[in-house]
């Protein structure tokens, strides 16, 4: 089965995401996925309401949005009214998950959990059946270009059981170091969105990679 295809605007040219945005709307790509970074949860800062309102203008596909941002729940409401379709917050990051999850949902949001390479899929076990998404990070988050965590392949494996054992109709997703050569491997282990960042913006002919991502 062919995955969901969600390029990272984090690696477009952000003085023309015109153009970046247009050629996703073009390709094969299902999702945006945008990342918002407050540098505290994480080593690095992005952009925030403006510029996902702008971008939300523009796409013709679903936003999906991985907040990197420590207490995540105070802005739900907010990702929603800028275009959010989609919305994942670290486990790391939100103390009360299963409240911060209900208020997604109560807001008509997809529903999102994303896991550091460091976190088990053990502590998803009593949410996991409330999901619309789990999202994998498959490098420590914050940047863009970074190198595949090979474990990433064993942990979607026992996810998949788990979303399986718990009758979840969650997706997997995975994000970071996706590349054409590994993207194979994690659709046979069971991924069913993968994140593109580097591999689509920094390559030569942008929707023909995602062509080659989608296969
Ligand atoms: C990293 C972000 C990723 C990033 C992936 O913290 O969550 O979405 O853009 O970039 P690549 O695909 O280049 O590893
Ligand atoms: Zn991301």
């Amino acid at each position: 089965m062919s995955p969901l295809i969600a390029p990272s605007l984090l690696s477009a040219n952000f003085a023309n995401l015109h153009d970046d945005i247009l050629m996703v709307n073009q390709s094969e790509a299902d999702w945006f996925h945008l990342d918002v970074m407050d540098g505290v949860f994480v080593p690095n800062i992005t952009f925030g309401f403006p510029v996902i309102k702008a971008i939300k203008k523009l796409a013709t596909k679903p936003l999906d949005i991985h907040l990197m941002i420590v207490q995540p729940e105070r802005y739900i409401k907010q990702f929603k009214e800028a275009g959010a379709d989609i919305l994942s917050v670290h486990y790391e990051a939100s103390t009360h998950l299963h409240r911060t999850i209900q208020a997604m949902k109560a807001e008509g949001l997809k529903a999102g959990v994303v896991l550091n390479p460091h976190t088990g899929i053990q502590v998803l076990e009593e949410v996991i059946a409330d999901l619309d998404l789990v999202l994998l990070m498959s490098v420590n988050p914050g940047f863009g270009g970074q190198q595949f965590i090979e474990q990433t392949y064993s942990k979607i494996i026992r996810l998949k059981q788990l979303i399986l054992d718990s009758g979840s109709h969650a997706l997997i997703e995975v994000d970071g170091g996706v590349t054409t050569e590994n993207a194979p491997k994690l659709v046979a282990a069971g991924a069913d969105v993968l994140v593109a960042g580097n591999t689509v913006f920094k390559s030569k002919n942008p929707s023909l990679t995602i062509h080659l991502l989608k296969q």
